[in-house]
Formats: C-alpha cells, sequence, structure tokens
C-alpha cells in the first residue's frame, strides 16, 4: 500500500502557511488490511479510518459517483485497485487536489501548483456540480485566499450558479450552512464570502435576508448603498479583530429583527450568536 498526504495540508504547506490537521489517501489497501493494521473505522459505510497512535484521518482511495440528491446522496467506490489519479479527480479544487508523498514528491495530475501560483480557485473535473456543499466552501477559501490574490476562475463561477439554478442547495442542512457561514465569517476577508455567493446567484437562496442588501445597492444611483457600507464595515471589523461572532452580528445591523430571527432560526445557530445578533438588530 501507499500513502500520500493529500488536500488542505500539502495545499497550505505550499502556501507557507502554518498546517494544523493532515489528510491521508491510501492506495492499494482493502478495508481488512487497515484493520489489521491497527486502524480505527469512522463510520460504517465510510472507507475513513484514524490512525491508531496520532488519530489523523486516514481515506481509502475511492471514486465517488452521484447516486441522489444533495451532498449526501453519493455511493463511493474504494478498492485496491483506484488509483491515487482517480481519487484526487473527485476531489473540489485543484488546489486541494495535490499529494505528496513520504519522500515529499507531489503529484498534481490536474494543475494545483499551476493554479497556486495563478491565485486561482478552479473546479478539478465537472463533478464539482454534484455537491452543492462546494458552493460554500469555494466562497470560504475566497474569503480565506482573498489577501493573496486568489479569485474564483470564471469557469467555476460557471458551475456555481448552475448549482444555485438548480434546486440542490436546499439538500444542505442548516448544521452544514451554519458551519460554512461561521468558519467563513472569522476568515481574513469575510466580505467576500457573501461577494461570491452573491456572483453565483447562491446568496437569495441560503441567506435571503441579507441578499436584500445588494438588491438596495443595486437601485443606489452612486453605487454607495448599503452592501457597500456593510462590506466596508465587514472590513473595518476586522481590523479591530472582531471574532465571527460579532462580524454576524454586524451583519444584522442592517436587517430587521424579524428578517435576523429567522435567518438564526433556520440556521439554528447557536443561542450566544442569535441572543447577540438580535440584540444588535434590534438597537
Ligand atoms: N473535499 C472535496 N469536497 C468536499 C469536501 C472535501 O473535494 N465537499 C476534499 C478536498 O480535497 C479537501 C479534502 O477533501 O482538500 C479535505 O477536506 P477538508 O478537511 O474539509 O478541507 P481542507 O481542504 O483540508 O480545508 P480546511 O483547511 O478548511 O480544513
Amino acid at each position: 500500500m501507499q500513502i500520500y498526504r493529500v488536500g488542505g495540508a500539502v495545499r497550505d504547506r505550499l502556501l507557507q502557511l502554518p498546517v494544523y490537521d493532515n489528510d491521508w489517501v491510501v492506495v492499494g489497501a482493502s478495508v481488512e488490511q487497515m484493520l489489521a493494521a491497527g486502524y480505527q473505522p469512522v463510520g460504517k459505510d465510510f472507507p475513513v479510518f484514524l490512525h491508531p497512535k496520532t488519530h489523523e484521518e486516514y481515506a481509502l482511495a475511492r471514486t465517488e459517483r452521484k447516486s441522489g440528491r444533495g451532498y449526501q446522496g453519493f455511493e463511493f467506490f474504494a478498492s485496491p485497485q483506484v488509483t491515487l489519479e482517480e481519487d484526487l479527480q473527485r476531489r473540489d479544487l485543484t488546489i486541494n487536489a495535490i499529494a505528496e508523498d513520504d519522500a515529499g514528491r507531489l503529484y498534481d495530475p490536474y494543475g494545483g501548483q499551476q493554479d497556486l501560483q495563478a491565485r486561482l480557485l478552479r473546479h478539478v473535473s465537472p463533478a464539482f456540480r454534484e455537491d452543492p456543499l462546494r458552493v460554500l466552501r469555494v466562497a470560504r477559501f475566497a474569503a480565506r485566499f482573498h489577501h493573496l490574490g486568489f479569485r474564483v476562475a470564471p469557469q467555476t463561477l460557471k458551475l456555481m450558479q448552475q448549482i444555485s439554478a438548480g434546486d440542490e442547495l436546499h439538500t444542505l442542512s442548516a448544521e452544514r450552512v451554519w458551519k460554512e457561514l461561521e468558519r467563513a465569517l472569522g476568515e481574513a476577508d469575510p466580505q467576500q464570502f457573501l461577494l461570491t455567493l452573491h456572483q453565483c446567484d447562491a446568496l437569495e437562496r441560503l441567506l435571503p435576508e441579507w441578499q436584500r442588501l445588494f438588491d438596495a445597492d443595486a437601485t443606489a444611483k452612486d453605487g454607495n448603498g448599503d452592501a457597500n457600507t456593510v462590506l466596508r464595515g465587514l472590513h473595518a471589523a476586522v481590523a479591530l479583530g472582531c471574532d465571527s461572532r460579532e462580524r454576524i452580528a454586524l451583519l444584522c445591523c442592517y436587517i430587521d429583527p424579524d428578517a435576523a430571527q429567522q435567518l438564526f432560526e433556520r440556521l439554528k445557530a447557536p443561542r450566544e450568536y442569535r441572543d447577540f445578533g438580535l440584540l444588535c438588530s434590534r438597537h
């Protein structure tokens, strides 16, 4: 069996950013071999294991096929015959689809290093469309890497628009949307999360309460409507060291309390976020 480091850890090391956790892909191994080597299975249908000592995630190389609606509607096919290239091909962005072996050699069949250089968030294959969660992930990466000069590739934005135009975004659970929102608003350029979602028409589907800010902007003659004010405000909040709870509350200052209440309820937001957001909206 061969083991490779993959995903965010390789990407962040190449960007010379700190790496907090490693994900691994295992090629040429069976479930039985993994169990015999002492790895702990995670979930029952998923070919992912925890290392007996480091507890890092080791996933058997797999291919995925869409079998139903939403981001959970997938069938996995993991076997010792699945190649590294096949596993990397099912991933979201080229910069997340680079593997590294224990000698530090990189395997990059989809041009991830080139896109790191070009500062492009680009999908690996048309299969990107099969997972609506990726709309939120790409917007989150835009918020995280904007200060490094990254932007969403036009073709990828097109696929995100196609996902928004279908009804798949509605299959995302409230918890998933909340988790991505909370993480994204904690990034260096949270305004890029909202802007990217707006550009691909996902904002009105997922966070319609904040879409209204952009609608108001469209009607402002001088282009200095609510959205610009809010986005500048968010930028300032980051500079002041506000955390994501405070940044979300700031966004609530621009919507009425009923809309804020609706937003927090729909997303099943934690109480401390809701209470502070509502307070800001009311006052
Ligand atoms: N991945 C994917 N599609 C998803 C989720 C994950 O293709 N919907 C793949 C990507 O290759 C990603 C890897 O699985 O790099 C690991 O996922 P995750 O740990 O969620 O993300 P990271 O890229 O490691 O980013 P982060 O730094 O936010 O943890």
